[in-house]
């Protein structure tokens, strides 16, 4: 894990500040995801949903609307209360993943959404067969990432042995998670924006320190590189990532 679990949380508040300003208020990706969570859980009714590293539960209302049971598990105590408030009737459970206690055979459906980042690639594979595990017979696991190898192609030299082994995760990962069969998957783009160079200098350095590096040597030069590649209107610069949606039926 690049980030470790006490790491996040010695930096509760400003983790939350970064998570907000950087990722989610900068992209329309939650209301996509909603969108095909809408879309593709139709009618359907369920009865032990969960949500693995919840966050502020952007989005799990259309879960939390079609389960009986709906339990929002995350990490950072930092956002109970919102999460108390936006799900009155779930259970909220602020611990971590690895501690709480999981039934085998239980969930009808469950949601796994951007949290592999926080763990070592090696384990991407082998939690997403335990999370299976966890899944009720006919039940369905949801998994979402993004795959944000524009940006790590750009900086290969840079993060050479990060960037080839993150890359090639990725394709590992969508092998990992087309070897269960049964699976509907939805690609989509997301597009950030920002309305200035610092903003999307900021966004970098989150992106690298996730992973570990500190420092780019060639940063600014790179950093026209990318602005170029961007699309740029209405004084926003616009970064697309590619993503997507994992429906895994058991
Ligand atoms: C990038 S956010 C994604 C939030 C939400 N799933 C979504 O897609 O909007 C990842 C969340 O996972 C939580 N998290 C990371 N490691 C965790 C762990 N070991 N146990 C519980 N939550 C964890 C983080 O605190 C963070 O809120």
């Amino acid at each position: 894990m690049k980030i470790t679990s006490s790491q996040l949380l010695a930096s509760e508040e400003k983790f939350k500040d970064e998570m907000s300003s950087l990722y989610y208020d900068t992209t329309d990706e939650k209301a996509i995801i909603t969108q095909h969570l809408e879309e593709h859980l139709g009618k359907q009714h369920f009865a032990n949903g969960i949500d693995l590293g919840a966050g502020p539960g952007l989005i799990s209302m259309p879960l939390y609307q079609r389960c009986q049971n709906y339990t929002l598990l995350e990490l950072l105590p930092i956002y109970k209360e919102t999460l108390h408030t936006k799900f009155p009737n779930a259970n909220i459970a602020i611990d971590n993943i690895e501690d709480f206690p999981l039934e085998k055979n239980h969930y009808d459906l469950m949601l796994y959404s951007h949290v592999q980042y926080y763990y070592p690639e090696s384990t991407w594979i082998p939690t997403l067969n335990k999370l299976y595990d966890l899944v009720a017979p006919e039940g369905l696991l949801i998994v979402i990432f993004g795959d944000t190898r524009l940006i790590f192609d750009l900086f290969e030299n840079e993060t050479k042995d990060i960037c080839h082994v993150y890359c090639l995760q990725y394709e590992k990962y969508k092998q990992g998670l087309e070897a269960f069969n049964n699976f509907d998957v939805i690609p989509y783009r997301t597009y950030h924006t920002f309305s200035n160079i610092d903003e999307i200098k900021k966004y970098l350095q989150n992106f690298f320190r996730m992973e570990g590096i500190t420092e780019l040597p060639t940063f600014e030069e790179k950093l026209k590189i990318l602005i170029d590649k961007l699309d740029y209107q209405n004084q926003q610069w616009t970064l697309p990532i590619d993503q997507y949606i994992y429906f895994i039926k058991k």
